[in-house]
């Protein structure tokens, strides 16, 4: 029999030929350039153990994976009531940068802090009095969640800087209807920024074992952050994590997961008492494969961890 090791090394061999079915995202020209048939993956169990395969040394931007974390801190910084009061907690079924419900919902809240309209109020609330205090903040609660330094891409960033007619568009409406604690500029330097942080497989896998182990780091052995907070987040993440296919994700896969336009997929698995699962007290997972869909998910991660969540008996469900 086969060891896990080796089964994971094998199923992303035996998925990465669906890149073929996506493409690297083109509205971001930095991320265009991504070879699309890279695929990566890491599992971390709560005792550090860790499962990897495929392009592992690769780096990539979170892009809309940080929206989970800027919620998380906002939601530490301000209070979960403050948060709350500005952003909403239900799904839209529309694509993530959509305008329209910020016109036809008055008084204009956004829905959700998973689409971009929420995610850019809640990058505004975040603490500091300017874009690099609020950016170096969020640093710092990622270093202190991943156990490294990390830093913004400043060529991604550029570029998504000099291209966001839409975000700009959304965040002028958000602030029309006072949606944002900061002036559009300033939170959108914040929201392009956060996107911007680059990150690999094994970083991700970590954030998505202390979202499981609902804000609790368990090799450092302390309370990140609140667990009323990360429940929340993972009922976020399984209603609207994986923007309109979310759906689709949670009926067919059953996992709290966030994706971004860069081919990265955090999933968060709570311990489950399955044989089947080399992590049977719960893990964190990282992807990677940087062809997406039209609704913005990597087409061959989304393929590979419907595989293992099924081989392991993942499901929250
Ligand atoms: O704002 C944007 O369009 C990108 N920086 C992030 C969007 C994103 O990742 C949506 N993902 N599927």
């Amino acid at each position: 029999m086969l060891d896990n090791h080796t089964k994971i090394a094998q199923w992303v061999e035996q998925f990465r030929p669906y890149a073929k079915e996506g493409n690297c995202a083109s509205y971001i020209p930095a991320l265009a350039e991504k070879n699309p048939n890279q695929l990566a993956i890491a599992v971390i169990g709560p005792d550090g153990s860790e499962m990897r395969a495929g392009d592992t040394t690769e780096r990539f931007t979170l892009q809309s994976v940080s929206k989970i974390v800027t919620f998380i801190l906002a939601c530490m910084d301000k209070g979960l009531p403050y948060v709350l009061e500005r952003v909403d907690v239900e799904p839209t079924g529309d694509t993530f940068n959509s305008i329209v419900r910020l016109e036809s919902h008055q008084p204009g809240k956004p829905f959700n802090p998973m689409i971009n309209a929420g995610a850019i109020t809640v990058s505004s609330m975040l603490s500091g009095d300017s874009p690099q205090e609020k950016i170096d903040n969020l640093l710092r609660f990622l270093e202190k969640m991943i156990g490294k330094k990390v830093s913004v891409n400043e060529e991604v960033f550029q570029s998504e800087w000099h291209t966001a007619n839409r975000n700009r568009a959304l965040a002028y409406y958000l602030m029309a209807s006072g949606y944002l604690d900061c002036p559009v500029e300033e939170a959108l330097e914040v929201y392009l920024k956060q996107c911007a942080i680059e990150i690999d497989v094994s970083d991700m896998a970590m954030i998505g074992l202390i979202i499981a182990n609902d804000g609790y780091h368990p090799l450092l052995k302390t309370q990140l952050f609140p667990k009323q907070v990360a429940k929340l987040t993972k009922a976020l993440m399984v209603t609207c994590g994986m923007y309109n296919a979310s759906g689709k994700f949670a009926a067919f896969i059953g996992l709290p997961a966030k994706s971004g336009v860069s081919g990265a997929i955090l999933a968060a698995v709570p311990s489950h008492a399955g044989l089947e699962s080399p992590f049977p007290t719960g893990c964190g997972i990282g992807i990677y494969g940087p062809a997406i869909d039209t609704i913005g998910n990597s087409v061959a991660g989304v393929h590979l961890l419907k595989y293992i969540a099924t081989e392991w008996n993942m499901n929250i469900f």
